[in-house]
């Protein structure tokens, strides 16, 4: 989604600019722009439609913007086509104000009828320019800069990061918060706002995360924040502990490939924590044994990948803490009335913390009285911010739109969950514990094995690659993991796949496979290891092609079925822990299949990384 880069120093605003959106490239977007506040008097605004070389041309790389103070913005389209009108800033009709925005203004309809009716005119077609517009209007009815800011957020409705630049005020810029993300950076003898971490994190590590309804005012040597209600805060800074080259691509072609060879360390640095003298243990959690034994009913909510985690989740919490749990989209959890009450916990995943669908069903299930424990990986998100408990990720920035590393922790956490509530709850015979928490220490490595393979993977994707639909099928935890293997394949390689049930296939899908059809088979679900042979068999008589993915061991039981370079292996583990492993070749099969067909694959078409808007 949109991204916003605030700075405030002694430098020339706009290399510094322009540098902090390319590290939110990232985020998704489809135009941008930047606004700097001119040593003359007035603003200079530069914006335009496509990739962010197009602003670095425009702009000479930010050098020929001329001041020291600005705010710059992606823009990822929503009202209003992606074209130069429409980009950010938005500037007012007296050109005296200029404003970056996240989020959507939803009353904006409204408050643009009102302002034309008092004669102002409108160049775009976007919600955002209503704030630069109503912004101007009470400046010229004698309002301070501030005063018209809260008069403002008062009047508009919907989720806003806002960055906004006034002529009148030449040492500062002001930004303000509402269900957008929005951080602050303090520099030294500069300070920033910006979307998230990675656009600042070569100039400062030093940051305060703003809350809902605050306004900071923002110069080179000091940040003022103010609530709801203009009252001062005293916001605490945090201390980020990862550092720029992890958010750099670091030799390697892409931040996907990077990102999925970073995960045998990812799962280290969030398993081994969490384990200590064979005992999972979470000492973060709040919530003691006592709300465990009384738990009647566990829900779960996210979005994409993070919901696909938590459809391994229901299957393994309930398997192991015989605890009935649901798990539901997040986009659809707020509109469903769902049965969630005081005695319910939600565990809402989220990479980033900030998808605005989870957030929404954080809030409705804590307004049913609901405990929120959430899974996140990005430090002081807002996700975080507003659950009871928190269990964050080790995964380490993750830059690329198609989340690999994030996932396998997510997972990791989840898994370890469940293990920790049938340990407490005295759900698991002791030997079953203790052959979990073995394997959950073995991941990393045996993860690296996975990776070790990945030659055998790029061949069997040169064979693939053409085909322009596929079919992942697989039982149980091998259903659940291949709705992610087929959601990394399309959002990467844009060939159309699904995921089934294979037991479901004979109900109806069994009519599109037709001699040729490729039929990924995930066979690592050894507890249902013959089912799934019966489901391959019965795709292979109707022609399919098959790649077929178990566990090392049982590959012979395929070779006679499958034809052997098509069948890809992973080592053996617990069965609840097999996705964990599993999801490897998956995502690299997918890589190298949108590798062949030359497609963007750190940011694929109309995808962003982080999506703040309903
Ligand atoms: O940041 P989140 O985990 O809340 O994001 C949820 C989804 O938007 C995300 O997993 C998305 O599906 C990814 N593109 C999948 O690779």
């Amino acid at each position: 989604m949109c991204g916003i880069v605030g700075y405030a120093g002694s430098r020339q605003a706009g290399p510094i600019l322009l540098d902090g959106l390319a590290r939110l490239e990232y985020r998704g977007y489809d135009s941008a722009g930047v606004a700097v506040l001119s040593p003359g008097g007035g603003l200079c605004v530069k914006k335009t439609k496509g990739r962010l070389s197009a602003l670095n041309e425009l702009t000479d790389s930010g050098r020929a913007l001329d001041g020291v103070i600005g705010v710059g913005h992606t823009r990822w389209a929503t009202h209003g086509e992606p074209n130069d009108v429409n980009s950010h800033p938005h500037v007012g009709e007296n050109g005296r104000i200029a404003v970056v925005h996240n989020g959507i203004i939803e009353n904006y309809a409204e408050i643009k009828k009102f302002l034309r009716q008092k004669g102002l005119t409108f160049q775009s077609d976007t919600d955002t320019e209503v704030v630069a517009q109503l912004l101007e209007y009470y400046l010229s009815g004698g309002e301070d800069l501030i005063s018209a800011v809260y008069k403002v957020l008062h009047r508009i409705e919907g989720a806003y990061a806002l960055g906004i630049l006034c002529a009148d005020t030449p040492d500062s810029f002001v930004a303000a918060r509402k269900d957008a993300p929005l951080i602050i950076g303090y520099g030294g003898n500069c300070n920033f706002i910006a979307s998230d971490v990675t656009a600042i994190i070569k100039y400062t590590h030093e940051v305060s995360y703003m809350d809902d309804g605050e306004v900071a005012v923002v110069t080179k040597d000091s940040v003022e924040v103010y609530d709801a209600l203009r009252r001062r805060v005293e916001k605490p800074r945090h201390t980020v502990d990862w550092d720029v080259s992890d958010a750099e691509k670091g030799g390697y072609e892409h931040f996907m490939f990077k990102e999925i060879m970073e995960q045998p360390e990812a799962l280290r640095a969030t398993i081994y924590p969490r384990v200590k003298d064979g005992r999972v243990v979470f000492e973060e959690l709040k919530i003691g044994e006592e709300y465990i034994r009384k738990l009647k009913k566990i829900y779960i909510a996210a979005c994409g990948s993070s919901y696909h985690v938590g459809m391994i989740g229901k299957y393994n919490l309930e398997r192991l803490t015989r605890i009935p749990t649901e798990t539901v989209l997040a986009s659809e959890l707020r509109y469903s009335d769902p049965l969630i009450d005081k005695d319910t916990l939600v565990i809402v995943i989220s990479q980033s913390g900030e998808t605005l669908d989870s957030m929404a069903a954080l809030r409705e299930a804590k307004s049913r009285g609901a405990r929120i424990l959430s899974i996140v990986n990005v430090v002081g998100s807002s996700i975080a911010r507003e659950s009871d408990d928190v269990v964050y990720t080790h995964a380490g920035p993750e830059i690329a739109v198609a989340t690999t590393k994030a996932y396998s922790t997510q997972l990791a956490v989840l898994n370890m969950l469940g293990v920790y509530f049938a340990g407490l709850l005295g759900k698991m015979e002791p030997e079953q514990y203790d052959e979990i928490v073995a394997e959950l220490r073995l991941l990393p490595e045996k993860a690296a094995r996975v990776l070790a393979d990945t030659e055998r993977i790029k061949y069997l994707a040169s064979r693939c690659f053409n085909h322009e639909s596929v079919f992942y099928i697989g039982r149980n935890l091998d259903y659940a993991l291949g709705l992610e293997g087929s959601l990394k394949l399309k959002e990467i390689s844009y060939i159309h796949s699904e995921a089934y049930a294979a037991g479901e296939l004979k109900h109806g899908t069994i009519s599109l496979i037709e001699p040729g059809t490729l039929v990924v088979a995930l066979c690592t679900y050894l507890p249902l290891f013959d089912k799934a042979m019966s489901n391959v068999v019965e795709v292979i008589s109707r022609g399919a092609s098959v790649v077929a993915l178990t566990a090392e061991g049982r590959a012979g039981e395929l070779s006679g079925t499958v034809e052997p370079e098509n069948i890809l292996t992973v080592p053996e583990t617990h069965p609840v822990l097999e996705p964990s492993l599993g999801i490897i070749p998956l995502q690299l099969f997918a890589y190298y299949i949108a590798l062949q067909r030359g497609c963007d694959i750190d940011k694929p078409r109309n995808l962003a990384k982080s999506v703040t808007v309903e």
